[in-house]
């Protein structure tokens, strides 16, 4: 095909690109459309205390928390899972349930301790979960939801949401959620696009997030497998309203912050290894105030240490020492010895 002199001008036009916008769930305006998703074992306030501080994404979220645990444990056996700190911006509390009754006094204890937005789990894999009838076992029974998001609205006056997993070919359900939440008076959804029987090594299915994106009036949030520029564009292509990035902000809060001024062709400077450090040790140090458990503090410390330790060229050597570690004191250490008198 021949081209004329105004396809040339075409040729130098920026390639359009999607880009950041503000969010609005129910009556409040979000600056930014990045989220740090839920994760079992590390969503806990002082996660979401260093994610808030760095990135100032538009909500972090609790881990998911079994309705019949709110409801019948005492406030010091769950603070790790319920706590709220002043210093983190707004947050979701994400319940897991079955019962439409339960949830609704689950609904009205979270907004009692000052939740912010309010999802129900629909994505849970975990066999003891999916048992109850919760979990990934509720996107098969959607009258069942219906009744589960009309007992979360009628209990509160905060946005409700739903985070589900996709079809496959063996289930398929997209449409009859649809029909469900179109009636639901759901604020917004979330959609992590992988069916709830596969694993990482499976790609994210962006098209059935664009699905719900293109059907429904509310809100999408898409997620799944968003940790640079790259994948952020190639999830913002879907539609969707907002991103939720989850298991890739574990051990650098400023992520968000990072792929906000990327997309924005400004300026990052990335912290030093000396800060990172230092981030760290504050992760750990608040982690033992938190349950003012120094045993706990140290396992979880073993968990994160490779996450924290990626720009190191001593990354592997830096974990093992951890593992051995069985002190905050020797913990304190060696992170300074590794990351260089962070101090
Ligand atoms: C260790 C771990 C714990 C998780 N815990 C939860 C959870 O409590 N609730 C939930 O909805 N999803 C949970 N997820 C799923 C994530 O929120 C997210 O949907 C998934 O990891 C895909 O997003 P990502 O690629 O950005 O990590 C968990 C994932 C991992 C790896």
């Amino acid at each position: 095909m021949m081209l004329n002199w105004q396809d040339l001008l075409d040729i130098h036009k920026p390639m359009k690109v999607p880009r950041l916008n503000p969010l609005i769930l129910g009556q409040t305006s979000y600056t930014s459309n990045l989220i740090q998703g839920p994760l079992a074992g590390i969503s806990c306030a002082p996660f979401r205390v260093l994610t808030a501080r760095y990135s100032q994404p538009a909500f972090s979220c609790t881990e998911m928390i079994s309705c019949k645990t709110l409801l019948h444990q005492s406030f010091s056996a769950q603070k790790r899972l319920v706590m709220k700190d002043s210093e983190e911006g707004p947050l979701c509390f994400q319940l897991a349930g079955s019962d439409p009754s339960e949830l609704a006094l689950a609904t009205k204890m979270v907004s009692d301790l000052g939740a912010d937005l309010i999802n129900l789990n629909c994505g849970c894999p975990v066999k003891k979960i999916r048992r109850k009838g919760a979990g990934s076992s509720l996107l098969l029974e959607p009258l069942k939801l219906l009744q589960l998001i009309q007992a979360m609205k009628q209990s509160t006056h905060l946005p409700v949401s739903i985070k589900i997993r996709v079809e496959n070919q063996d289930e398929l359900f997209h449409e009859d959620l649809l029909k469900v939440l179109r009636d639901s008076g759901l604020d917004f959804l979330v959609v992590h696009g992988r069916h709830w029987t596969e694993h990482y090594d499976i790609p994210c299915r962006y098209d059935s997030i664009a699905f719900f994106a293109e059907n429904l009036k509310i809100p999408v949030i898409g997620n799944g497998d968003v940790a640079c520029l790259a994948s952020l564009e190639k999830m913002l292509a879907t539609g969707c309203a907002a991103v939720m990035i989850a298991r890739a902000g574990v051990g650098q809060p400023w992520l968000i912050k990072k792929l906000t001024a990327e997309i924005n062709q400004e300026v990052f400077i990335p912290p030093s290894l000396q800060e990172i450090g230092a981030v760290f040790m504050e992760h750990v140090l608040r982690l033992k105030d938190l349950l003012e458990d120094e045993r706990f503090a140290i396992l979880q410390a073993r968990k994160f240490a490779k996450y924290y330790a990626r720009p190191l060229t001593t990354r592997a050597e830096f974990s093992m020492a951890v593992n051995a570690c069985e002190s905050l004191k020797n913990l304190e250490e060696l992170t300074v010895r590794y990351f260089k008198d962070f101090s």
